[in-house]
């Protein structure tokens, strides 16, 4: 055998290896996702139900708001104007020489935001609160499943007013509710938990460090119902977020927990048991 019919058979191989691999991995994850559907847990079947639509991309009567959003999207990220332009007074902990197209970039992906959309249009909460608004994307896709579903109303919070006005622009344009709270979370998150009303669904996307990431939940706690909704975005995203993860995922006030890769889905219970379920998969 000459050395190039040698390469070409290893090469052969490795890819086969490789598409079974890829065919492993996706039956495991529809099996966990199944798992989740089958589960005696109605919150878990509904999470399972949401995770399914977005691994089968089956949009259904979503798909005009995902275009308009991802439209939305696609008209930010082509803008390299600063997000503080010269001169300007006002400014958010992290606007410093950044552009709108930068800022854009650390918006929820397509396929994580459906998740997201697809969650709220499964659980049907009647109060969403989001930390850290950005120029609204994720935001958008939580207001627009709360349109579809024809209930629920969104508060967002954001320490940088310049963000959070090209987020205004962004609902605007797509003609959606969205109420922001600016201000540190440090400053706004118990005042505002204070006064409101009981929250079932909690997207917590800001401040990725492991004391605030749990201090920021505990803020919110005494406010959930049984059975909120409490999503943690970028779990890997530092050693201290994979850290603080690795306790909420074993906190017992937490009865479901579905570790996405990029972010934790946790089901919250105010009567803590040992029966819990923890699944882990990449949609
Ligand atoms: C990752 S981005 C949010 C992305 C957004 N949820 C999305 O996917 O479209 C985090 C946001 O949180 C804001 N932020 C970070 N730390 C903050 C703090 N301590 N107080 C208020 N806002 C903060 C940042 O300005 C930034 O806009």
């Amino acid at each position: 055998m000459t050395l190039t019919e040698i390469v070409d058979q290893w090469a052969l191989r490795s890819s086969a290896i490789r598409s079974t691999k890829a065919t492993w991995l996706r039956m495991r994850t529809d099996g966990r996702i199944d798992a989740l559907i089958r589960a005696a847990d109605p919150v878990a079947q509904a999470i399972g139900r949401a995770l399914r639509r977005t691994r089968d991309r089956d949009l259904g009567d979503s798909r005009p708001w995902v275009e308009r959003i991802e439209a939305e999207r696609a008209r930010l990220a082509a803008d390299t104007s600063l997000v503080k332009p010269p001169g300007s007074a006002e400014s958010g902990p992290y606007d410093d020489g950044v552009t709108i197209q930068q800022a854009c970039g650390v918006s929820k992906t397509k396929r994580d935001a459906l998740a997201l959309h697809f969650l709220v249009r499964e659980l049907a909460p009647n109060l969403g609160l989001e930390l850290g608004t950005n120029v609204g994307i994720s935001s958008s896709y939580i207001a627009s499943a709360m349109r579809l579903n024809g209930r629920g109303r969104l508060v967002t919070m954001e320490g940088s007013p310049l963000r959070a006005r090209i987020a205004d622009g962004v609902h605007q344009n797509l003609d959606l509710r969205v109420e922001k709270v600016l201000g540190l979370f440090t400053q706004t998150l118990a005042p505002y938990v204070e006064r409101c009303e009981p929250l079932d669904f909690v997207f917590i996307d800001g401040h990725h460090q492991y004391q605030p990431t749990l201090d920021y939940f505990a803020a919110v706690e005494r406010k959930l119902v049984d059975g909120a909704l409490v999503l943690f975005d970028d779990i890997r995203w530092s050693e201290g977020m994979l850290r603080a993860w690795t306790e909420l995922a074993r906190d017992p006030r937490f009865r479901v927990v579905v570790d996405l890769d990029r972010y934790g889905v946790c089901v919250f219970t105010r009567a803590p048991s040992r029966d819990r379920v923890h699944v882990r998969l990449k949609i």
